[in-house]
């Protein structure tokens, strides 16, 4: 049985996988309308999700299974105090695979520990979003065709963006990934990812506070929003939130093949006359969720054939 609680927990060559499922779903949906017949998704979800949950939803329906599951804290028994592990003790028995999101860093790891049913990470505190990270991967890869030789200009709060922290776990792995860091100071990534994995494996990146400076050599700028309910103090909050705004003249400079990113919800980071340009990706990237997330149900219940896959 597997779970996925870091984007680490799959290989490279797993990673390619699920995401030539993916793309294969995303031509061919048709073909996979009941590879989960009579198969149950529990969505446990401690903290609010729009994309997430609606998008494991979506992908169960799709394949022809069935959803079960919570959508806050304050609707299951986790009300009355109970654990995550007994929760998910008693879910084993309802459902063959399970989402969970919580706010505390961890929790999905220990209910893994506790689960006889495939557990995934869809979002703990500021930690990871590994299917975060796969809608992103797959949105890259479907775009540009590839996911080395990129330079990746990442913006807004790089401290508690957890989709951020998955991404770059995950970017690192591929051939000459550069990164642009963009942060106000308070904001920047935190100390473990810098030393333990940029510095450590060596990754070409900047640290920087200025965005326009840096758009003309970014193949990819990923947006974020400032984190507010990670905040201890909302006088901080309030003056970080609109460090980076992005509106269309600042990307006069950019590539004409740039493609921006967010993983949503977007606050004010993005100025809505940016939806326009063709080059504004993030509702199709939050579309792209759903087939990379059919993907990683399939291959997590084993039912994907040989190597764990279905490419046809
Ligand atoms: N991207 C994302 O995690 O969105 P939700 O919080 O709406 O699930």
């Amino acid at each position: 049985m597997r779970h996925l609680i870091s984007p680490l927990d799959l290989s490279v060559e797993e990673l390619d996988h699920i995401l030539t499922l993916g793309q294969a779903i995303m031509k061919h949906p048709e073909k996979y309308t009941h590879i989960c017949d009579g198969k149950k998704l529990a969505t446990l979800f401690y903290e609010p999700s729009t994309r997430t949950r609606l998008s494991f939803e979506a992908a169960m329906l799709n394949l022809g299974g069935q959803v079960l599951g919570f959508s806050s804290a304050d609707s299951s028994s986790a009300a009355k105090g109970e654990s995550v592990a007994d929760t998910i003790r008693v879910i084993s028995s309802y459902a063959d695979i399970c989402a969970m999101r919580h706010p505390k860093e961890g929790a999905p790891t220990v209910a893994a520990m506790h689960s006889e049913i495939p557990v995934i990470n869809a979002g703990d505190g500021g930690h990871n979003h590994p299917t975060q990270t796969l809608t992103d991967l797959i949105t890259i890869q479907t775009l540009t065709g590839r996911l080395d030789n990129l330079t990746i200009g990442m913006c807004g709060d790089l401290k508690f963006g957890r989709t951020v922290h998955s991404l770059i776990n995950a970017m690192v792995r591929y051939p000459n990934v550069k990164f642009v860091l963009i942060s106000p100071k308070e904001l920047m990534i935190p100390d473990y990812l810098r030393k333990e994995v940029l510095d450590n494996g060596r990754i070409d990146y900047i640290e920087t506070d200025q965005l326009e400076q840096h758009m003309p050599d970014l193949d990819i700028l990923y947006m974020t929003r400032v984190q507010r309910e990670r905040f201890f103090n909302e006088e901080d909050y309030i003056r970080l939130k609109d460090s980076f705004i992005l509106d269309v003249s600042k990307l006069q400079n950019a590539k004409k093949d740039m493609y921006i990113l967010h993983p949503l919800p977007r606050v004010n980071e993005i100025s809505t006359e940016v939806d326009n340009d063709p080059r504004a990706v993030y509702f199709k990237q939050a579309k792209y969720g759903v087939y990379v997330r059919m993907a990683l149900i399939i291959n997590l219940l084993g039912l994907g054939g040989e190597h764990n896959i279905r490419l046809s």
